[in-house]
């Protein structure tokens, strides 16, 4: 496995991988690896010949008040775990290659990322588009893998290469969850031992809803107060949104009549925590 740091080599990595007929799987990722994140380098394998994963804890999609300072890093366990499932590139640009002095130029999909994190995190998906058109640029992928974890992310990213026109397909993969549900995720690091305890609540409440819509509620304000009032039973807990909205366009939906997207974000202690499934009526 290479461990390349200078986009111009990466660059140089790529196009000669193209050149050989090569098809190239990319996994863009911030690092501190979970199941989550080997699954989708897994899944790139099974697809591609080269399989190129980025580490890049990206600057611009924290807001000043979040946690790019404390966000965990471990590289060489990272690269250790990468190459025991055979990714042929780890990519960890610098900050100041990725973003030199002068730079000012940022992607912005409109409305996809208006509700949920995008409500609460401003400016985050422009951080988190302007990212992933760069290392587009530089990695040139046939393919990308993401989580649908960050189920809004993926939508927009994916709208991202639509509407750009951009060569590549955007993969989707299912939620990696802990044995008791919980949805793996780096920032589960933050939780102390009685917080992960009640940071089963999120997964409990997606199954609390699906069991409803099962038995024949249908009325959103109905199911979110009761989902509202699950979670805030759970201590540590504070809700940043409970919402569900359509699966494509994630405009917000009053009643369930056919597949609906259940988004919820909550802070456990001062982990913000997101979790997702699909409602099928
Ligand atoms: P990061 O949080 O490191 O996640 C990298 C990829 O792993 C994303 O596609 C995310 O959805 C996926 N992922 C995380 N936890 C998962 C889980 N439990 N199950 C399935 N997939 C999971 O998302 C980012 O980094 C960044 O925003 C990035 C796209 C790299 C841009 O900076």
């Amino acid at each position: 496995m290479r461990l390349i740091k200078e986009i111009s080599q990466m660059k140089t990595w790529s196009e000669t991988s193209r050149k050989n007929g090569l098809r190239i799987g990319f996994v863009p990722t911030m690092g501190y690896f979970h199941e989550g994140h080997l699954s989708l380098m897994r899944r790139a394998k099974e697809l591609a010949d080269k399989v190129v994963v980025s580490i890049f804890v990206n600057p611009i999609q924290f807001g000043p008040q979040e946690d790019f300072r404390d966000y965990p890093r471990d590289l060489e366990r990272d690269a250790r775990l990468a190459e025991e499932i055979g990714v042929d590139v780890i990519f960890t640009p610098k900050a100041e290659e990725m973003y030199p002095e002068g730079f000012q130029t940022f992607v912005e999909v409109e409305r996809l990322t208006k509700p949920l994190c995008g409500a609460r995190r401003p400016g985050h998906f422009r951080g988190v588009t302007t990212v992933c058109l760069k290392l587009f640029n530089i990695v040139k992928p046939h393919f990308a893998v993401f989580g649908l974890k960050d189920y809004q992310q993926y939508l927009v990213v994916k709208r991202m290469v639509a509407d750009l026109n951009l060569d590549l397909e955007i993969i989707g993969h299912p939620i990696v969850r802990e044995k008791d549900g919980l949805a793996m995720s780096s920032r589960n690091v933050y939780l102390s031992p009685e917080e992960r305890k009640s940071a089963t609540c999120l997964y409990k409440a997606l199954c609390l809803a699906q069991e409803k819509v099962k038995k024949g509620v249908r009325i959103v304000p109905t199911l979110k107060q009761e989902l509202e009032q699950f979670i805030i039973s759970h201590p540590y807990t504070e809700i940043d949104y409970v919402e569900f909205c359509h699966p494509e366009t994630l405009d917000p939906v009053k009643e369930i009549a056919g597949p609906t997207l259940l988004a919820l974000a909550v802070f456990v202690g001062k982990a913000r925590l997101i979790d997702n499934t699909l409602i099928e009526p």
